[in-house]
């Protein structure tokens, strides 16, 4: 029988991006009194909790991960009553709320940062940040590139150098001044104060840098935020220092009532890097982000299932599963898109919500949703400015809920969203897949329904059961997913004591003979 257990190691979390969920006041932008009038229907979703990234005051240089005031709500999202109310009714419908936290860097028109360009070199305003001089030569401090592309140090009028990994609006933090530490403990406990159930902390991997700041090998300049986001071995990333950071907030997140989480966004190099996040005395849960980086394929999932278990049993943690964010490209679309980029990530959100551990799911994934082609005049990404890719405006579309042309319901008639929705998506909205058993959304439904059904029979270990190579057969006690990665249709009855169907991600007349077709996947319970 399953330990005993706490909410979040089991949860499936839906991943609110602010912008883009629902619209209250025609503006084009999604705001908090939005997401409040569609709290039924997460609920209805049977989801246990929502991450809403920032809603903070910002002048969204980089859509609020660039947070001028960590302790007020930014206007085009509503206000701080706003934000008490959309909580409230979170908390009515039984749903947690988890809420995004920036520590790596604020935005330049923060306070302290106006302060340190108001100073001179060598004040306290200027050391809450990392201002250095150039070399002799003129040029930055180091050769350190923005993960958003381009140099990563800006000059100010004196000469001096900021550092910013990521846009010249998003200055980093110096981490080793212990004022930096004292703010975020205050900026934590003004959220737990207000009743959140836990934070997902940005760039949580980020915050203090190697000391000296030593120039990174030349071919470790790549620009790009995938790229530069998991090319590991820099001198940024993943210091030591950051595991002190996240003891002592584990002890402010520890002395509130309600077992409270943080979860962290840590691109680290391996399951075991990961693993150091979620010690007993550090965070609750790290995003496993090797599982998102996954290809459409059966030895890749045993691999990132057994490595992960392999990581994170050994620190007493559970495992977290996420196949899309606001970051990344949709998994319909990494999968191939089409109908088979859908049929795959609906086989491998299948896979994802048999396996023990909580969930991630993002805003529009359960709609089937693909990465939506931004035409480049409407593009809004930093990155696509900064000259880093086509940027990530295409998984950020707002999302359709009803009617037959733009807004689809995310706003009043009329209004038009800060980024354009495809006609396509009249057949993908909310209203027009409710109610039909063969549509994403009514999956998704039936999938959690189905774990949150079974998950007290359920433990926390999982086994792989030989079948084909090309197929992924695991077994947590009675509940067993198949999924067939191959070309060719898998033979159900080869399994010892498959059970009976309770979900098929396809064809569920073909599975409930027997025959799993490629690209689906089957959950069978004894
Ligand atoms: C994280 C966020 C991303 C943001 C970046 C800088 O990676 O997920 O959206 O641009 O941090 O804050």
């Amino acid at each position: 029988m399953p330990d005993s257990r706490l909410w979040w190691q089991d949860a499936v979390c839906y991943q609110i991006y602010v912008r883009s969920f629902a619209d209250s006041d025609g503006d084009g932008v999604g705001d908090l009194a939005g997401i409040t009038s569609r709290l039924p229907y997460l609920a209805d979703l049977g989801v246990d909790a929502v991450w809403l990234t920032p809603f903070y005051t910002s002048p969204q240089a980089d859509h609020g991960y660039d947070v001028a005031d960590y302790r007020d709500v930014d206007p085009l999202f509503g206000r701080l009553d706003d934000f008490d109310a959309m909580l409230a009714a979170a908390h009515d419908l039984g749903l947690r709320v988890i809420v995004d936290v920036v520590p790596n860097h604020s935005s330049s028109a923060h306070a302290w940062f106006e302060a340190a360009l108001a100073a001179r070199p060598g004040t306290p305003e200027r050391a809450r940040y990392l201002f250095r001089d150039g070399r002799d030569n003129g040029t930055p401090p180091n050769n350190w590139q923005s993960v958003f592309g381009g140099p990563a140090w800006t000059q100010v009028p004196d000469g001096q150098w900021y550092l910013h990994l990521f846009d010249a609006t998003q200055p980093d933090f110096d981490w080793d001044n212990p004022e930096v530490g004292d703010e975020f403990e205050s900026v934590l406990r003004f959220w737990l104060d207000r009743g959140v159930d836990g934070f997902r902390i940005d760039v949580a991997h980020g915050l203090f840098k190697e000391p000296g700041l030593p120039d990174v090998e030349a071919e470790q300049n790549v620009g790009g935020i995938d790229e530069a986001m998991s090319e590991l071995d820099r001198p940024y990333w993943d210091q030591p220092g950051v595991h002190d950071v996240y003891r002592r907030w584990h002890d402010v997140i520890a002395s509130y009532p309600g077992d409270r989480m943080a979860v962290a966004e840590a691109w680290v190099s391996s399951a075991e890097s990961m693993a150091r996040y979620v010690r007993p005395d550090e965070l609750q849960q790290a995003f496993n982000f090797h599982w998102l980086e996954a290809e459409w394929s059966a030895d890749e999932f045993r691999r990132v299932v057994d490595e992960t278990f392999a990581a994170v049993d050994p620190v007493g943690a559970a495992a977290t599963w996420v196949l899309s964010n606001h970051d990344v490209d949709r998994h319909v679309s990494r999968f191939g898109g089409g109908s088979v980029g859908l049929a795959r990530a609906r086989a491998a959100t299948a896979m994802m919500l048999a396996l023990p551990g909580s969930a991630y799911v993002y805003a529009g994934e359960e709609l089937g949703l693909p990465q939506a082609d931004v035409p480049a005049e409407a593009r809004q990404d930093p990155t696509w400015r900064r000259g880093a890719g086509i940027g990530r405006d295409g998984c950020r579309v707002p999302m359709p809920w009803s009617g037959t042309a733009s807004p689809y319901g995310f706003g009043p008639d009329g209004a038009t969203p800060w980024l354009p929705q495809p006609d396509s998506w009249a057949a993908l909205s909310v209203e027009a897949q409710q109610g039909d058993e063969a549509s994403t959304l009514e999956l998704y439904r039936r999938l959690i329904a189905t774990r949150r059904e079974l998950l007290p029979q359920l433990g926390r270990r999982v086994a792989f059961v030989d079948t084909r190579d090309d197929v992924v057969a695991l077994r947590r006690d009675g509940l067993i997913c198949v999924v067939n990665c191959g070309d060719e249709v898998f033979d159900l009855t080869a399994l010892a004591d498959p059970g009976k169907l309770v979900v098929a991600t396809g064809h569920t007349a073909d599975v409930r003979n027997g025959s799993l077709p490629p690209d689906t996947a089957a959950w069978l319970h004894a």
